[in-house]
């Protein structure tokens, strides 16, 4: 909505929300208080804020005044009752709904922004007919409008997108929609398509990733076990222009608020009828992205005699990927949970991430480990003490360790565990550690 606001100095742009306290941040003078890091955001809503861009909890106003609404929030998977484990839990679009249909005034487009099972904008339809019934005089249009941005490069690829996706089946309200991205979204990259399609194609481009992911992940473990190099075989085959070079690097598994959300989703949709094979295929992405995450913490653990219990190890980074705050189904959370499930002594760095969220994190369940963890502010404090150094996310800071520094500061024999290839294994070789990089085999 920053990115719109900023681009279209002639709309009135309000962002809603029923939480003070996070509309209070976005308000925040400071702009390095915004609740969401991310790069370029603070300058995108300092530009906007107070011109066309506005902040606040005035929901009904907000929607009584406004020609078009997008429903943005979140649609988590859901832990009980039908579907549990798999299905999204809609009640806030639902609710959403409820809110836009009673507060909206003459002609509203609804634009669905969430990512949502397909078929949801029949549920959304439905909510507001019967408010159109009324005879308050108000009627809706319902678009879908899936967003493809990913996290730290949110707002270039919100003004440069490959491709924005308009679905519905009223031409008036998708000529509005176009419009607006038109200021500045070349013609030929904005596509229209069926409501259905739109909401199919969202979750079938974040199941298409996750599955290059796995697939490279997978041949990560095949590299190790035989010499070869994850690297080497991504840039061969990245080389044929059909399989591109992108997303093609091994890592601890994927994390962050879609990918597994959307991937179960599908599998539910397709149990849902009676799809069974194409279910199972599409679930093993997720067996197999959880299987790296435990394969890692069951490494660190092997090479380190077989046990952590009381060792101290140096976490490199929490969040899910480089240049977010966010932790949403972060690899580190399930591998840092193994760990201490083990007894280690986590000294966890991450420069964007708060104590609270690692916190979250790492609750563990009743009769969890019998580990502990600590947040540090530096590497040197990760490593102070530690047997081993566990890289988690691909910070550029982690790039230019010191690694003569660290290696004096660690218990030997002291290990580096480079879940990203991130680190200067040569550098950290030579100051004396062993060195473990996914993907790499030893030859
Ligand atoms: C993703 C989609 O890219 C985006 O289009 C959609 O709108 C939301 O979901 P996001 O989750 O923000 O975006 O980040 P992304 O860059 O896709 O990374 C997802 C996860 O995959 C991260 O944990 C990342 O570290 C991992 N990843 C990505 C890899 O392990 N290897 C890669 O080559 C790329």
């Amino acid at each position: 909505m920053a990115v719109i606001a900023d681009r279209c100095p002639g709309i009135q742009v309000t962002v809603v929300d029923l939480n003070a306290e996070r509309i209070a941040a976005w308000n925040d003078p400071d702009l390095s208080q915004l609740p969401v890091y991310e790069p370029e955001l603070d300058a995108v809503v300092g530009r906007a804020r107070g011109q066309n861009l506005h902040f606040t909890t005035a929901v009904e106003e907000a929607i009584a005044a406004a020609d078009m609404v997008f429903i943005s929030v979140n649609t988590p998977t859901k832990t009980r009752g039908l579907g549990a484990g798999q299905a999204s839990d809609l009640r806030w679009v639902e609710a959403s709904a409820r809110t836009v249909a009673q507060a909206a005034r003459g002609h509203t487009i609804v634009v669905e922004k969430s990512t949502l099972p397909v078929r949801t904008a029949e549920v959304i339809q439905t909510i507001l007919s019967a408010a159109t019934g009324d005879g308050n005089g108000c009627s809706f249009s319902v678009l879908s409008n899936p967003e493809f941005l990913a996290e730290g490069t949110a707002i270039p690829d919100l003004e440069a997108p490959d491709r924005v996706l308009i679905g519905g089946d009223d031409p008036a309200a998708i000529a509005a929609l176009a419009a607006i991205y038109g200021q500045w979204v070349p013609a030929e990259r904005i596509l229209t398509t069926n409501l259905w399609s739109s909401e199919l194609s969202k979750l079938t481009a974040n199941a298409f990733l996750a599955q290059r992911i796995s697939s490279i992940n997978s041949i990560a473990a095949v590299c190790e076990a035989t010499g070869a190099d994850v690297r080497e075989v991504a840039k061969a085959i990245g080389a044929d222009s059909r399989i591109g070079a992108k997303f093609l690097q091994a890592g601890p598994g994927f994390g962050g608020s879609c990918f597994q959300k959307d991937i179960l989703n599908l599998v539910y949709l397709y149990r849902h009828y009676g799809l069974e094979e194409v279910a199972a295929y599409w679930e093993q992405v997720v067996t197999l992205n959880t299987w790296q995450q435990q394969r890692i913490a069951r490494l660190v653990v092997t090479r380190l005699f077989g046990t952590v219990s009381g060792k101290r190890i140096g976490v490199l980074g929490f969040a899910f990927k480089a240049d977010t705050n966010d932790t949403r189904e972060s690899p580190a959370i399930r591998i840092c949970r193994d760990l201490l499930e083990e007894g280690a002594i986590l000294q966890i760095l991450d420069p964007k991430v708060e104590e609270g969220q690692i916190t979250a994190g790492l609750v563990q369940p009743a009769g969890g480990g019998e580990g502990s963890w600590l947040p540090v502010a530096d590497v040197h404090q990760a490593a102070s003490g530690a047997d081993a150094l566990l890289l988690l996310t691909e910070w550029q800071a982690f790039a230019q360790i010191d690694w003569p520094a660290v290696a004096a500061v660690m218990r030997q024999p002291a290990w580096l565990f480079d879940t990203r290839a991130k680190a200067d294994g040569a550098a950290a070789r030579a100051a004396g550690l062993n060195v473990w990089t996914v993907g790499e085999g030893s030859g």
